[in-house]
């Protein structure tokens, strides 16, 4: 029919907050895009019943967005080639940590759509020695779709309920930013499209690094005037290395937009990895029994990309000048002390 079909592989929180968005505005402008929307979702016996019915019968995702209503015309799917059967326009949104497996099935010969586009919501990178890429170029790569970047100060709760934010997508092309614009953009989720894909997936990736250092200074109770310095120092590393490692990046996606110091400030305020990391600094817990006694079945990013970000950083003999980035490893992997966070900063 010529018309975009939207499929959104993830529905944990940002999964089904970036889905019911995706699903209103196909509702919305249905000259443009199928009314409907196709929401990948693991299944899971809950009280008996799979998810995906419960989810398809009452519109709400109770495990991962409590009291949100979902659109009629988002479809909780379980099977991943039903999601992006005739699907032109996917939108990546599962935990890191879930993304290769998806991707070997998407893989398979004759499961995508010929000419499909795809955006990643994810955040974290990938690394191999000496190498680092991003999910927008690991997926690019993997299945053969021009692949964008969204990422901004969205904690999924405050979008899903409709509070006023901003977000960033970075795309390769003038016509994917028109194209994910018409997805996403809406009065209360406004978004800015840049040419800086790495910058996009970087600022969200590298923010959780140093939401994890917030996280220990509000665990070790200092005030506002040391987590000023923490997000100062922490937003010069990410923008450095973005700005090292990938050529093309802007300084201006860190500086100016919501994929930079945005989403900086509210993920060191109000994300889950600061509140995983300030538990951390009063309980001395490993923070995978802190993530599963605080998250319920959430999935923390922030912890992986500091080992990711340190493996990379030795193996290029980098190490020394990104000291909070390292400072974060050595606090959550290392046994060193939280209060050793700011010696030597
Ligand atoms: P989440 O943290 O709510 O994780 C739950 C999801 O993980 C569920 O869909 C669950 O089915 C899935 N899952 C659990 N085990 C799995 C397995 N073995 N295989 C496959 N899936 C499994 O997820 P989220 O918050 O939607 O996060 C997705 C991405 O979005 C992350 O990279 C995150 O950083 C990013 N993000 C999150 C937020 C937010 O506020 N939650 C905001 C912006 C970006
Ligand atoms: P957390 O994963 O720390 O909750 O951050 C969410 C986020 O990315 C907000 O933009």
């Amino acid at each position: 029919s010529g018309k975009h079909k939207i499929a959104v592989i993830g529905s944990g929180s940002w999964g089904s907050a970036l889905a019911k968005i995706a699903a209103e505005n196909a509702w919305k402008r249905n000259g443009e895009f199928h009314s409907e929307v196709r929401m990948w979702v693991r299944e899971k016996i809950v009280n008996g019943k799979p998810l995906t019915h419960v989810i398809n019968r009452t519109h709400l995702n109770s495990r991962y967005l409590p009291d949100v209503k979902l659109p009629r015309n988002l479809v909780a799917t379980p099977h991943l080639k039903d999601v992006v059967k005739d699907a032109t326009l996917i939108v990546f949104v599962v935990p890191h940590q879930f993304l290769h497996t998806v991707l070997s099935e998407l893989s398979r010969p004759g499961v995508l759509t010929p000419g499909a586009r795809a955006i990643s919501a994810i955040k974290g990178v990938e690394v191999n020695g000496t190498d680092i890429e991003t999910f927008a170029s690991l997926i690019e790569g993997r299945v053969g779709t021009p692949c964008s970047a969204l990422s901004g100060a969205n904690i999924a709760l405050e979008v899903a309920q409709g509070q006023f934010c901003e977000t960033t997508i970075g795309c390769p092309s003038h016509e994917d930013s028109l194209l994910w614009q018409a997805v996403f953009d809406a009065p209360t989720f406004r978004v800015t499209a840049v040419e800086d894909v790495n910058g996009v997936s970087l600022g969200g990736a590298l923010k959780n690094v140093v939401a994890l250092a917030a996280g220990f200074v509000d665990g070790l109770g200092y005030g506002g005037n040391t987590k000023a310095a923490i997000l100062r120092i922490g937003l010069k590393e990410m923008t450095e290395f973005c700005l090292e490692f990938f050529e093309g990046s802007q300084r201006e996606t860190f500086s100016n937009e919501s994929a930079g110091i945005a989403d900086l400030i509210t993920t060191c305020y109000g994300g889950r990895n600061r509140k995983c990391a300030e538990e951390f600094a009063k309980s001395g817990q490993p923070f995978e029994v802190i993530e599963k006694k605080l998250l319920n079945g959430q999935k923390l990013q922030g912890t992986a990309t500091a080992e990711e970000v340190h493996n990379f950083l030795r193996a290029r003999k980098r190490v020394h000048a990104y000291p909070l980035f390292e400072k974060v490893y050595q606090i959550s992997f290392e046994g060193m002390a939280p209060k050793q966070l700011v010696n030597g900063l």
